[in-house]
């Protein structure tokens, strides 16, 4: 059977951050779409108008698309019927043993199971542990009566979008494809060509797929340790970790090239703090110990403490004790230009901070204030300047692209004095670096 018509219908099931993404960027392309989540307050949210969902650019993308009809929005999964491709990108958590939560998985795929269509293409973008789909999500599609690969198309194919640069990302990134077969495989294909227009890489498997996005995963915390490490040791020895990574990143290497990522206050996220545990445990559970992840996993969740540790350092280097310092942090969110607060790292630097006795202040304006006074239990600051006010440090702690404009003399002017500014993935030039000195503000970053 040859899956997928012309002009496919989509069906978006989980309409959080991935769904939202690809819902909104295949109705901006002109494919109809409808966007089924559980979360009955989300789908209302979205109904109205608004974009809970803190990407760059999604909010207009969203606006652009309101009134084409192309984007509705339901908590009936009944649209499923009127779909000839079901796109399911819900939430999978792991728990504490790394072990992947299924439960949504599991009750989105009987919802598409009870509705699904001879002809249908199902594709699976959720991270899963290797064997999830074959063992998991087929049989319970399968609870329709029709048979994947003879009578519904299958495939994963895994969401690898860098949160901040999604949108962008969606319309370029080749996808891999693991389809249940090559009918399967060959529907997934097309569909990805006809509608967002990017290339696709293939693989023999579903299984393969899963391995192949848990792996990139895995190498990412992996990498981003050893740059934390790194860091450290540039400390330790007195040279600019930018500096060393200049250096090491221009050598050839197999086709590519070294390439030790950034070092930072940490890593955060929904992805990087539980796909390697994910790997892991899969792992584990065939015989196979991963040591790797545990030894990364535990460098790049001991760097918040680590960050409050340099900071209260420097503070008491300045004469200022940490406790009672006023400590202004710009950029609460997991990474550089996202609004997103999940597993964000800034809340153990805060929380170390405060421990030191520090009195933190918090602005970011690319996060939602009610969603930070709720994580942080501080309300944040409404703009930039009631936040640097009188501090004995500014800690940029996410480097959004406004605080690239930062004027050095004005904070000058309005810190405390003597002030640290405290670098935690802005990556100052080394020019800015200068004028701090030049204007008597002290400078200190992970690793510089
Ligand atoms: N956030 C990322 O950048 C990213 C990147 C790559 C991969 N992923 C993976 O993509 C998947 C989705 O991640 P996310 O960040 O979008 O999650 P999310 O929590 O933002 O969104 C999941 C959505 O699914 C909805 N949902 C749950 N069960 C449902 C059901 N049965 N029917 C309909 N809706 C249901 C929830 O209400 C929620 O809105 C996860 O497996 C994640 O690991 C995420």
């Amino acid at each position: 059977m040859r899956f997928v018509s012309d002009s496919p219908r989509v069906a978006v099931i989980g309409f959080g951050y991935v769904g939202s993404c690809l819902g909104v960027t295949l109705a901006e392309l002109g494919v109809p779409v409808v966007a089924v989540d559980d979360d009955a307050s989300l789908v209302e949210r979205l109904r109205a108008g608004e974009c809970p969902i803190p990407e760059p650019g999604l909010a207009e993308a969203l606006g652009r698309v309101r009134d084409t009809g192309l984007l509705t929005f339901t908590t009936d999964h009944d649209a499923v019927r009127d779909a000839d491709v079901v796109v399911i990108t819900v939430g999978t958590p792991v728990d504490e043993d790394g072990a992947l939560l299924t439960g949504a998985l599991e009750q989105a795929c009987v919802q598409v199971a009870a509705r699904i269509r001879p002809g249908c293409l199902v594709i699976l973008k959720s991270t899963v542990s290797p064997g999830t789909t074959t063992n998991l999500v087929i049989p319970l599609l399968e609870g329709s009566g029709l048979r994947a690969e003879r009578d519904f198309g299958l495939s994963f194919c895994p969401e690898r979008l860098a949160e901040g640069a999604a949108l962008a990302q969606l319309r370029t990134l080749p996808i891999i494809v693991g389809g249940r077969g090559p009918a399967s495989t060959a529907a997934t294909v097309r569909f990805w060509a006809d509608t967002l227009g990017t290339a696709t890489h293939p693989l023999p498997s579903p299984e393969a797929a899963e391995v192949a996005k848990l792996a990139t995963n895995w190498w990412i915390d992996a990498n981003i340790a050893i740059a934390n490490e790194v860091a450290q040791l540039c400390a330790a020895f007195d040279v600019d970790v930018l500096d060393v990574l200049g250096a090491t990143n221009q050598l050839p290497k197999g086709d590519r090239h070294v390439n030790i990522l950034l070092p930072s206050i940490g890593v955060g996220g929904s992805c990087l703090v539980k796909d390697p545990w994910m790997v892991w445990r899969a792992a584990r559970d065939r015989g196979v110990e991963l040591r790797t992840v545990p030894v990364s996993r535990g460098v790049n969740d001991g760097m918040p403490e680590h960050t409050a540790r340099l900071i209260g350092a420097e503070l008491a280097g300045l004469g200022v004790p940490p406790a009672g310092a006023v400590v202004a942090v710009l950029g609460v969110s997991f990474k550089n230009d996202t609004g997103d607060l999940r597993n964000t790292p800034v809340a153990g630097v805060v929380e170390a901070l405060r421990a030191q006795g520090c009195a933190v202040r918090l602005f970011d304006p690319l996060a939602d204030a009610e969603e930070v006074r709720a994580r942080f239990g501080i309300r944040p600051t409404a703009t930039l300047e009631d936040a640097v006010d009188g501090a004995h440090c500014v800690a940029v702690l996410a480097g959004h692209r406004p605080f690239h404009d930062l004027d050095l003399a004005v904070l000058r002017a309005r810190a405390a004095h003597p002030c640290l500014v405290f670098d935690g993935r802005r990556y100052f030039p080394k020019a800015d670096i200068e004028e701090m000195r030049r204007l008597g503000l002290r400078y200190r970053g992970i690793g510089r």
